[in-house]
């Protein structure tokens, strides 16, 4: 059990940045530090055998959570999981095949939907809430540790598509036409994901982000009702059972619309993915909250005088304010992890 007070001052530089702090230079994580592009992370994942059994084998994904942070000394660790646990744990079938990604048993009519069980979550879930406590037991005292989940429009997308899409036909002729089946998944997953977020916060988990990956392919009126309206009912939720715990939202993609979202979901923070112009986001987004972001990962492949332009144009327009440097979206497996190593080098300078 964590004791976190809305008087306590974080000391974490982190969290500090998340309480509206300026810091610079800026704390620093990266989505998906923990992932293939390191012969490390190759090594475990081999002997874990499936990546279910990596996420539900706590003594190695506590090794891998910690693998980035031994090479990189970044300032936050995110817990190793998926954000397709949640459906998993709620009864849905969930496997992970080589070279082609997730799949799930499609969601077929709404009968799929009241089937889904929350009562054995906790069970399914608790290598998980396992390896939160084995992190924050091994971790740096200067490090902060990232609990997560999938935001409920993107979770649903993989359930009702049965995997990953590209255009989400499924997923958004439910949304369209029938709203009332769609909204019942919808606030089942609001339900389970504050639930299994407040239980990784008694575990250990000191800030919560919550990924929205597919919050860009939606109309302006539907991400206010899908995107925002289920994020900021799960912040407000957080914010009031376990306050001072700081949230950050991703809605990957949302142009334009990153503004109403940083108003109306009462997030701490927001991760701007690579598309968003960084003096845009100092001048509409840092004033209502902490901004993460936006080095795009396929700068972090090439490397060189582009990635290092490119670092640059971001801290020196975001770094008056809270700011989290990150990448816009998750680290590559071709990325060389000596290009992450001359990343971290550039943003640990001052400017
Ligand atoms: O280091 C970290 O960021 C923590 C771990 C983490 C993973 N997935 C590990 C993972 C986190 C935070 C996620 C989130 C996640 N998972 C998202 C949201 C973020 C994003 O990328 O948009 C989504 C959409 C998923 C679903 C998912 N998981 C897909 C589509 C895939 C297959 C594609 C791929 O990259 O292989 C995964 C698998 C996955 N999740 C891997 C890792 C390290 C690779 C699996 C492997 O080792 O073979």
């Amino acid at each position: 059990m964590v004791f976190v007070t809305e008087t306590t001052k974080p000391t974490k530089p982190f969290l500090r940045v998340l309480a509206g702090e300026t810091v610079s230079p800026p704390p620093m994580w990266l989505m998906r530090q923990a992932g293939r592009y390191l012969p490390e992370y190759r090594e475990t994942r081999e002997k874990a055998g499936g990546f279910l059994d990596l996420c539900y084998t706590p003594k190695l994904a506590v090794e891998v959570t910690l693998q980035p942070l031994r090479r990189y000394g970044f300032d936050a660790a995110i817990l190793f999981s998926d954000i397709l646990v949640l459906p998993h744990a709620l009864g849905r079938n969930v496997a992970f095949k080589e070279g082609e990604g997730p799949v799930l048993n499609p969601i077929r009519d709404e009968n799929d939907i009241d089937f889904l069980k929350m009562d054995g979550m906790e069970k399914t879930l608790a290598p998980v809430f396992e390896t939160v406590r084995g992190i924050a037991d091994n971790l740096p005292a200067e490090t902060a540790l990232i609990g997560f989940a999938g935001a409920p429009w993107t979770v649903a997308t993989y359930m009702l598509e049965g995997g990953s899409s590209r255009d989400f036909t499924v997923a958004k002729d439910w949304m369209f036409s029938r709203p009332a089946a769609f909204g019942k998944l919808i606030d089942t997953l609001v339900e389970a994901t504050t639930r299994y977020l407040i239980t990784q916060i008694d575990n250990g988990a000191e800030a919560i982000q919550i990924f929205d990956s597919w919050a860009g392919v939606l109309p302006a009126a539907y991400f206010r009702q899908w995107v925002i309206g289920p994020i900021a009912e799960i912040t407000r939720r957080i914010h009031a059972e376990r306050p001072g715990i700081p949230v950050i939202g991703f809605p990957k993609g949302a142009g334009v619309l990153y503004e109403a979202f940083v108003k109306e979901t009462g997030v701490d923070g927001v991760g701007i993915d690579s598309s968003v112009p960084v003096r845009w986001a100092a001048t509409n987004l840092q004033p209502h909250c902490a901004v993460q972001g936006n080095l795009d990962p396929l700068l972090l492949v090439s490397g060189g005088a582009a990635m290092e332009n490119a670092v640059r144009e971001i801290r020196e327009a975001l770094e008056n304010g809270p700011f989290i440097f990150n990448l816009g979206h998750g680290v590559v497996p071709q990325t060389s992890p000596d290009n992450v190593a001359a990343l971290v080098k550039m943003v640990r300078k001052p400017l």
